[in-house]
C-alpha cells in the first residue's frame, strides 16, 4: 500500500473517531444528536455505523489534521478541503453536517458523507470528491460489514441510502448495502456477485425509485443474477417505512413478500397506462409477451400466460400464437438488417 494511501486513511480514521465523540459526548454535537435520536435512529446504531457531527468552523479538520503531523497536500487529496479561489487559503470541505464513515470493501475508512440538518443546507448530503482511494460508483455502504451475512443468508438487500441501510440493520436485516444514490454499476455488481447470486432491490417508493429499480434489474439479469424488487407503498424509502410500520412488519411483509423481477416488470409496464385504452392495452399484452417468452422455465411461462389470459379474457391459444408471431417478426427484422447490411457492403465503391 502506498505511503500516501496509508496516510489517507489513517486521517479519516481519526477523523471519524474525533466526529463521533463530538456527536456523542459534547455540547456542540447535541443538536445534531437530537436530530438523529427524532428521527428513530438508536444510539447502538449510531455507534455501530460510527456516525459523527462536524463543527460549524472554517479549520476543524485542517487544525486537527495538521496537529498529527499530516500535510495541506495530502488533506487535500484526501478531499477532506477545499481551496479559496481569491487567495488559494484551505478550509474544510465539511462543516456542521452529520458525518457518515464510509468503508472500503477491506474495512477502512476512505471517504465522508455528509448530511446537512436542515433543508436549507444544500446539499442534502455532501460527499468526499473522487480520490486516489474513493470513487462513489464503486463502492458500496456498508459492504464490509454485511458481507458475511450477504454469504449466509445466500441474498442481498439494495437500498438507495445510508439511513436505509442503518435503520434496516437495526430492524435486523443485516444482509444489506445501498448505491449511494447513483446508478448501479457494473463495478458494484462485482462486489455483489462475489458473496451472492441473489439480490433484493428495495429503492425509494418514488418514481426515481421505481425506475433505477428497473434499470438496475436489467443490468442483474444480464449476469444471471435472481432478483426480487420490493415495492413500498405510499412514496414511502425504506427507513420511513420501517418508522412507520415498525421492523417485523418490513421483515415479513416487505422483504419476505419481494416481487419476482417478471412480477416486477409487468408492475412497472403497468404503471401511468391505461389499461382499459386498446392501443395501451395492446401495447402492454405485447410487452408482456415478449418478458414471458424470455423465461427458461415452461411452466413459469405457462403461469404468467394464464395470468394475462385471464387479467384480459384472451385465450391462451392467441397469446402463444401472437407469441409466435412476434418470434417471427423479430426474426424477419434481424434478417432484413444482415441483408441491408449486405446490400450496403455491396454499394461501397470499388477503388
Ligand atoms: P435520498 O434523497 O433518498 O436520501 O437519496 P435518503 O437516503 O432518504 O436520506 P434522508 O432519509 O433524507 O436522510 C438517496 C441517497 O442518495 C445520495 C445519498 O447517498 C442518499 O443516501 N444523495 C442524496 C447524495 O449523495 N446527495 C444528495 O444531495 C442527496
Ligand atoms: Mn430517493
Ligand atoms: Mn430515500
Ligand atoms: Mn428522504
Ligand atoms: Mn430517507
Amino acid at each position: 500500500l502506498p505511503k500516501e494511501h496509508s496516510l489517507i486513511i489513517e486521517a479519516h480514521e481519526l477523523l471519524a473517531k474525533f466526529y463521533h465523540h463530538l456527536l456523542m459526548n459534547t455540547n456542540e454535537g447535541a443538536r445534531a444528536l437530537d436530530y438523529l435520536l427524532k428521527r428513530g435512529f438508536t444510539k447502538e446504531s449510531i455507534q455501530k455505523f460510527k456516525v459523527g457531527y462536524s463543527l460549524p468552523e472554517w479549520d476543524f479538520a485542517v487544525k486537527f489534521l495538521e496537529n498529527r503531523g499530516f500535510t495541506h497536500d495530502l488533506m487535500e487529496k484526501a478531499g477532506l478541503l477545499s481551496i479559496r479561489e481569491k487567495d488559494g487559503s484551505y478550509f474544510d470541505r465539511f462543516r456542521d453536517r452529520l458525518m457518515f464513515p464510509l468503508h472500503d470493501s477491506k474495512g477502512r475508512i476512505v471517504a465522508f458523507s455528509a448530511r446537512a440538518l436542515t433543508e436549507e443546507n444544500q446539499p442534502k448530503y455532501l460527499n468526499t470528491p473522487e480520490t486516489v482511494l474513493f470513487n462513489k460508483s464503486s463502492l458500496l455502504y456498508n459492504y464490509y460489514n454485511a458481507r458475511a451475512h450477504i454469504r449466509r443468508q445466500g441474498n442481498v438487500v439494495l437500498f438507495e441510502g445510508f439511513a436505509d441501510v442503518i435503520s434496516a440493520d437495526s430492524a435486523e436485516v443485516k444482509n444489506c448495502v445501498a448505491v449511494m444514490g447513483t446508478a448501479l454499476t457494473e463495478k458494484h455488481i462485482q462486489l455483489l456477485n462475489r458473496l451472492t447470486n441473489s439480490v433484493t432491490l428495495c429503492f425509494d417508493s418514488d418514481s426515481a425509485g421505481a425506475e433505477a429499480a428497473y434499470r438496475s434489474g436489467q443490468m442483474l439479469a444480464n449476469y444471471g443474477i435472481e432478483i426480487n424488487v420490493v415495492i413500498l407503498p405510499d412514496k414511502l424509502d425504506p427507513d420511513d417505512y420501517i418508522r412507520k410500520y415498525g421492523p417485523e412488519k418490513f421483515r415479513e411483509h416487505v422483504i419476505g413478500n419481494a416481487q419476482t423481477w417478471m412480477a416486477y416488470k409487468l408492475h412497472y409496464f403497468r404503471k401511468g397506462k391505461n389499461l382499459q385504452n386498446e392501443g395501451e392495452k395492446l401495447w402492454f399484452i405485447e410487452k408482456a409477451l415478449v418478458e414471458i417468452g424470455k423465461l427458461e422455465n415452461a411452466v413459469e411461462r405457462e403461469l404468467y400466460l394464464r395470468q394475462l389470459s385471464d387479467e384480459f379474457s384472451l385465450s391462451l391459444e392467441a397469446l402463444v400464437e401472437q407469441q409466435s408471431q412476434m418470434n417471427v417478426t423479430r426474426e424477419k427484422k434481424q434478417q432484413k438488417n444482415i441483408d441491408q447490411k449486405n446490400i450496403n457492403q455491396q454499394n461501397i465503391p470499388q477503388p
